[in-house]
């Protein structure tokens, strides 16, 4: 069974996506059992509210290092039985110490066909804007282990889709935002079902959607 602590930072489309597959069975042997968000704000706590999942502010504002910021989630990821961590959206980069914890059992989305388009700087618009901006034919979305690398984790699903020559980064953004709404239950739903199998770098999904 997946306990799966969602962290989220802004609207939360992803996480609601994730929700509604495990509500309407998509996703079997899977569970939210905890939302982290690091702003107060996010339309995310909102949705885990509507929902009855358990949702915690942490900020590392709230805290006066980063190590008591790091076992405070760590602590928290603890209480709530949580097992498996999906970034949905995440602002902030995840700290060596939780990785060792949940050591390929941490998952994110990006919204690009990584490698290209990915590593430091490269978030919300600023993705689409890259690729509008190199005129490349496709984009798409890319779920991903979760390392010490920023973007560098091995590569579990990936969707793409074209880009047509009026593309906006908007336009871009918006139709790359509908795959991930179907790649990421996608992939949540290959490790529920343990059909993924990973040997250092190399990720083999035994069934392949
Ligand atoms: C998505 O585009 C995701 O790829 C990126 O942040 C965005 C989050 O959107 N990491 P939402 O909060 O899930 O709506």
């Amino acid at each position: 069974m997946l306990n799966i602590a969602v962290f989220v930072s802004g609207k939360g489309s992803n996480f609601r996506a994730i929700q509604k597959a495990i509500l309407n069975g998509f996703i079997r042997n899977a569970k939210i059992v905890l939302v982290i968000s690091n702003n107060s704000d996010a339309g995310a706590l909102d949705i885990a509210c509507e929902h009855g999942i358990p949702a915690v502010h942490l900020s590392r504002k709230q805290y006066t290092t980063d190590n008591e910021f790091n076992n405070s989630v760590l602590q928290t990821l603890r209480q709530h039985g949580a097992n498996f961590i999906v970034l949905a959206g995440y602002m902030k980069k995840i700290d060596s110490s939780i990785i060792r914890h949940y050591r390929n059992r941490i998952l994110n989305i990006h919204p690009a066909l990584l490698p290209a388009f990915g590593g430091s700087g490269m978030y919300g618009m600023h993705v689409h804007e890259a690729v509008i901006t190199q005129k490349a034919s496709v984009s798409g979305a890319t779920v991903h282990l979760v390392d010490e690398e920023y973007d560098r984790g091995a590569i579990v699903l990936q969707r793409q889709i074209p880009v047509a020559p009026d593309d906006t980064p908007e336009s871009l953004a918006a139709n790359v935002l509908q795959i991930e709404h179907e790649l990421y239950p996608e992939a949540i739903r290959l490790f529920a079902e343990g059909q993924v199998k990973i040997d250092g770098q190399h990720v083999t999904v035994l069934n392949t959607p």
